[in-house]
């Protein structure tokens, strides 16, 4: 296997195999490795550990975690503002299968570059990085695990 530089949507990448020619293996310093596959998905678990989705609700919910409602509504009846700017998460576990909600959250500029939701999981190619920042990522690999398992329950649309 040879290590190439890749480019992701614009950002680059050091460290990043080519397994084959529709998966690649991306190595963000000091992260967990993982494998994109076809551009869309990350199939396997970040941990190996299963999510927890009771986990994965508090982390959307926190302010200083995933702070998803400040773009998303979401089926949360109990928190009184729900952003409008994203589409609704309702039903979502319907529309996207595990890996692709994995790809959105670790990565959302690999479907999209010009998205405005963050990358929860990726440290490189961030323009100018807040200090405190550098090298860390919003959420860690098993938040990410739990925040998956939690959109997976989300089946209904209202
Ligand atoms: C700053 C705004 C913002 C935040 C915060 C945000 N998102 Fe998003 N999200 C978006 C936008 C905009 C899209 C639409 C897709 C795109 O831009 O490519 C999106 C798309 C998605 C999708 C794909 C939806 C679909 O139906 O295809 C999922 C899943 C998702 N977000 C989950 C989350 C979760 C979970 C969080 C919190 C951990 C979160 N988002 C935080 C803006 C945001």
């Amino acid at each position: 296997m040879k290590t190439i530089i890749y480019s992701i949507a614009g950002f680059v990448a050091l460290g990043v195999t080519v397994v084959h020619s529709a998966s690649v293996l991306v190595r963000d310093p000091g992260l967990i490795p993982y494998e994109i596959v076809d551009d869309s998905s990350i199939p396997k678990s970040l941990t190996g550990v299963a999510g927890d989705p009771a986990k994965g609700k508090k982390i959307a919910v926190g302010r200083k975690k995933g702070n998803c409602l400040a773009c998303h509504a979401m089926p949360i009846p109990e928190q009184q503002f729900h952003g409008e700017t994203a589409p609704s998460l309702y039903g979502v576990g319907n529309r996207l299968n595990a890996g692709e909600l994995r790809m959105q959250l670790v990565n959302s500029k690999v479907t999209n570059d010009t998205t405005m939701m963050p990358s929860y999981y990726r440290t490189f190619g961030f323009e100018r990085p807040l200090k405190k920042f550098v090298g860390k990522t919003i959420i860690s690999a098993q938040d990410v695990e739990d925040v998956v398992a939690y959109l997976q329950t989300l089946k209904t649309d209202q």
